[in-house]
């Protein structure tokens, strides 16, 4: 049955975005896109989705306050921005233009359109350098890059537009999202690729030469990076819980979304060798600028308040997905 609740999902065309769209609409609710398709994918909103996908960009102060007079949405969930960190430190105008001033021209439009319920989707690199392990929300924000800073912006706003106007905000930091939905219709695909995974996958499938390790003398176990992979899936069942404890009258608050447990570089390359049984090159690289060594996050929170609770925490599992995923859409 469909909630009454109409959601706006801008950059539901794109890889967390469109995995919040199915699990939406498979809790009963009625969503509609705003993507500007600068790197989202139309084919899949088209033929998975299919719901109704407004082209626009967050630049357009117009087209924002006509979304909300004709779509009239009760809802906002925000994934729309550029991710790729590297980029940022080269081109900081590109992304405080879109992630910060895109957000606050979004966020303008809803509270005047009279929203009071608003998910933004926010990164770990809000945090910069951990100074305490697994990271909780309360942990300082010193960000290391414009990526990271430009969303601590949006998230400081968020909380005083929550303050004066009244439009309540759930914040997530998510760890590192990984994984492809479980049925297999979607999944990861960016372009260009940088993440890990999906490269390790492509040098797999031998689309790619191999995959550069970026540091093998870090203090950790094996001398690689470790970090916190996250399924999508677990993403986006926690953007519903997020959701759903806003309409309940829940007040603005940040939640980390990780599963609390570090694998390094090496380990998740052995491991995505034994799930797809494939041989996976690698070659050492330096170290790539502005990579902190360890990043785990605690999600006790999400999982207190919201009652989360990660369906598919093994690593193994969200290897599988992603591999499913890769050899459907590029094997
Ligand atoms: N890595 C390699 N070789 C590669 C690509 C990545 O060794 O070819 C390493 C990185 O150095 C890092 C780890 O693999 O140690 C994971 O790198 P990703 O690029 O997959 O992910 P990041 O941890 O850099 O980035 C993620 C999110 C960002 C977010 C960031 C916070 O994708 O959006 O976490 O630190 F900002």
């Amino acid at each position: 049955m469909a909630k009454e609740c109409k959601v706006l999902v801008t950059g539901g065309a794109g890889y967390i975005g469109s995995h919040v769209v199915l699990a939406l609409q498979e809790r009963g609710y009625s969503v509609v896109i705003l993507d500007n398709l600068s790197y989202g994918h139309r084919d899949l909103v088209e033929s998975v989705l299919r719901v109704p996908l407004i082209v626009g960009d967050m630049q357009d102060r117009s087209l924002l306050q006509q979304l909300f007079t004709d779509q009239a949405p009760g809802a906002v969930m925000h994934f729309a921005a550029f991710t790729y960190v590297g980029e940022s430190v080269q081109d900081p105008a590109k992304y405080y233009r879109n992630n910060v001033i895109g957000s606050l021209n979004l966020l303008d439009a809803a509270y005047t359109a009279g929203v009071e319920h608003f998910v933004f989707s926010s990164t770990c690199a809000t945090y910069g350098l951990p100074q305490t392990l697994p990271i909780p929300e309360e942990h300082s924000q010193v960000p290391i890059n414009p990526y990271g800073a430009g969303k601590l912006m949006v998230e400081r706003a968020m909380l005083d537009y929550a303050a004066a106007y009244g439009l309540e905000t759930v914040i997530f930091r998510y760890f590192n999202a990984a994984g492809a939905d479980p049925a297999g219709r979607l999944g990861e695909d960016h372009n260009p690729e940088t993440h890990l995974i999906p490269l390790v996958l492509l040098s797999a499938l031998g689309k790619l030469p191999g995959v550069k390790i970026f540091g093998e003398d870090y203090p950790t176990p094996d001398g690689t990076c470790i970090r916190d992979y996250i399924h999508v899936a677990d993403l986006a069942a926690a953007h519903i819980l997020g959701l759903e404890y806003l309409l309940g009258g829940g007040k603005s608050t940040a939640f980390n979304l990780g599963n609390g447990q570090g694998f390094s570089v090496r380990q998740v390359i052995d491991t995505a060798a034994q799930v797809s049984g494939r041989i996976i090159p690698t070659s050492p690289a330096p170290r790539r600028p502005g990579d902190p060594p360890i990043l785990v996050g605690s999600s006790a929170k999400a999982q207190s308040v919201l009652g989360w609770v990660p369906q598919y925490p093994q690593l193994e599992q969200i290897l599988e997905h992603a591999w499913a995923w890769h050899q459907k859409r590029h094997g």
